[in-house]
């Protein structure tokens, strides 16, 4: 990659906005070619979801397959639309943050306004290669998705919500966990949760099913998160994973682990995307246990939630206001309450942080009216530093932002997250612009989950007895 940079340098001239259309004249033979310089960038940053088989609508693996699409490139490329990220820099580095830099957005620029020509073959790089199995070999472990799922050829499909028991005699330790499809055309993105189901349900073949047996639509969110009300036992521990292509595995130090909690209920959730054809799909998640005693639990908080929970209660306003604490539900520890038309309805949820942490990574979870999510941590000399900041939130796109260098947060700090939810016409995802939008996991619906992973430091799982039960 050190020779197309000279290239670059003259393309950059030319191919300035304001330019207008100059072509490269000055510079014959200059354009930037498929196979020299686009081609890495594209198997970089592109074919791990643009290629056969996976979940971007066209391959960009060769020539002949990507020149159609030369100007549509341009746009999504520029726009900063693909690949899919929706955080601005922040001082933080993401470890999975894989969007194009300036010189490789300048490049495809200059290669589309060039002709698009496709330079030598010789110059072609390797293909990648791409693990086709599981990431970290054969698991120890593998649930599989209790229902295999027809995905119809075309029309939007809901978000489908399967349950399964967990098995085990007592809670095991996973090390690391993958997510993995079993037909990656059709897997948009999914999730495994730890759930409790509600009292009088049970499940049958991956179905829940109420006080009545009757069967709950997998389209119908109703199983309860064991974990998401600041009283419960196992808070924050709710979600495992998630996939989203390229990406749907996570592997933790050694004496870091997650918890497998026994006579929980793993809850799958999937959003499968239309082919134009017939497709089947049952996901697989795979588990690897710790080999070594576990020392950390790896846990997921949302914001508003103390750390540790003993450590008092988290806040939580919308727009300005505390919210109502929904004590009599522990499915949310928050309840936003959208006004008809509001534009930008804001949330916030302060976390105190009371004894050491290391945070990992952060995920924003809001439903079509989410518009913005942005982190920050206060520290106790009050100095603050922003950790993500996504100005355009896409419900789309389930992204989990992956800290390149865990962060170590003091104790005495706090970790503020504000989200930003439009309710407005002007939102173009706004189902209902009209409607008051409360809290429930239907997309109608809104959720206000930013999730942090993360560890308590001082926390030495060999010195305490890991009980889930007496914890109160
Ligand atoms: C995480 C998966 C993923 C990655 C990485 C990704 N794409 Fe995409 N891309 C998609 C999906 C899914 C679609 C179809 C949905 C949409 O249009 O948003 C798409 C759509 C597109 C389209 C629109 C095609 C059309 O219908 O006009 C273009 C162009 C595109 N991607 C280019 C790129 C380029 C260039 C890169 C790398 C710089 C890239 N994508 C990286 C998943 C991905």
């Amino acid at each position: 990659m050190q020779r197309p940079l000279s290239i670059l340098a003259v393309a950059v001239t030319l191919t300035a906005p304001a330019a207008g259309g100059a072509h490269a004249n000055e510079a014959p033979g200059a354009a930037p070619t498929f196979a020299k310089d686009v081609a890495p960038i594209l198997y970089q940053k592109c074919v791990r979801c643009h290629r056969q088989g996976e979940i971007g609508p066209m391959s960009f693996l060769d020539y002949k397959s990507t020149r159609p699409w030369a100007r549509s490139i341009q746009a999504r490329v520029v726009s900063g639309e693909m690949p899919p990220w929706g955080a601005t820099p922040t001082s933080m580095k993401m470890r999975n943050d894989n969007r194009l830099i300036q010189d490789e957005i300048d490049t495809i620029v200059a290669w589309v306004e060039g002709g698009a020509p496709p330079g030598n073959d010789a110059d072609l790089p390797e293909p990648p290669t791409f693990t086709t199995g599981w990431q970290l070999g054969e698991p120890d472990y593998i649930f599989e998705q209790p229902v295999e799922w027809t995905i119809k050829p075309d029309g939007a499909e809901p978000y489908l919500y399967f349950y399964q028991p967990i098995p085990f005699a007592q809670d095991r330790w996973a090390s690391g966990l993958e997510l993995r499809p079993e037909n990656h055309a059709v897997v948009h993105h999914s999730g495994a949760y730890i759930v409790d189901i509600p009292e009088g349900y049970s499940v049958t073949d991956g179905y829940l099913h109420d006080e009545d047996g009757s069967q709950v639509p997998p389209s119908q969110p109703m199983g309860r998160a064991a974990s998401s009300g600041n009283d419960d036992p196992l808070a924050g521990a709710n979600k495992l994973l998630s996939y989203v292509p390229g990406r749907g595995y996570e592997s933790h130090p050694d004496g870091f682990a997650k918890r497998i909690p026994a006579g929980k209920y793993i809850r799958w959730v999937l959003h499968y995307n239309p082919t134009g054809q017939v497709e089947t799909d049952r996901s697989r998640l795979g588990l690897w246990f710790a080999k070594n005693p576990v020392t950390h639990e790896v846990l997921n908080l949302q914001a508003g939630s103390p750390v540790p929970k003993s450590g008092g209660r988290g806040l939580y306003f919308s727009s300005g206001q505390e919210l109502r604490y929904a004590v009599n539900s522990r499915r949310s520890p928050a309840r936003p309450l959208i006004p008809p038309y509001e534009e930008a309805h804001r949330v916030m949820g302060i976390t105190p942080v009371n004894e050491p942490i290391t945070v990992y990574s952060l995920t924003p979870h809001m439903h079509l009216r989410g518009k913005s999510m942005k982190w920050w941590v206060t520290y106790p000399d009050g100095s603050e530093e922003v950790i993500l900041d996504v100005p355009e939130y896409d419900f789309n796109w389930q992204i989990q932002y992956e800290l390149e260098m865990p962060l170590k947060v003091p104790a005495g700090s706090k970790i503020t997250n504000v989200a930003i939810y439009d309710n407005s016409p002007g939102n173009r995802w706004n189902p209902a612009p009209e409607k008051p939008v409360y809290w429930s996991e239907q997309s109608w619906d809104e959720m206000y989950q930013p999730t942090i992973q993360f560890s308590v430091d001082s926390q030495d799982l060999t010195k305490v007895p890991a009980t889930t039960s007496q914890d109160q």
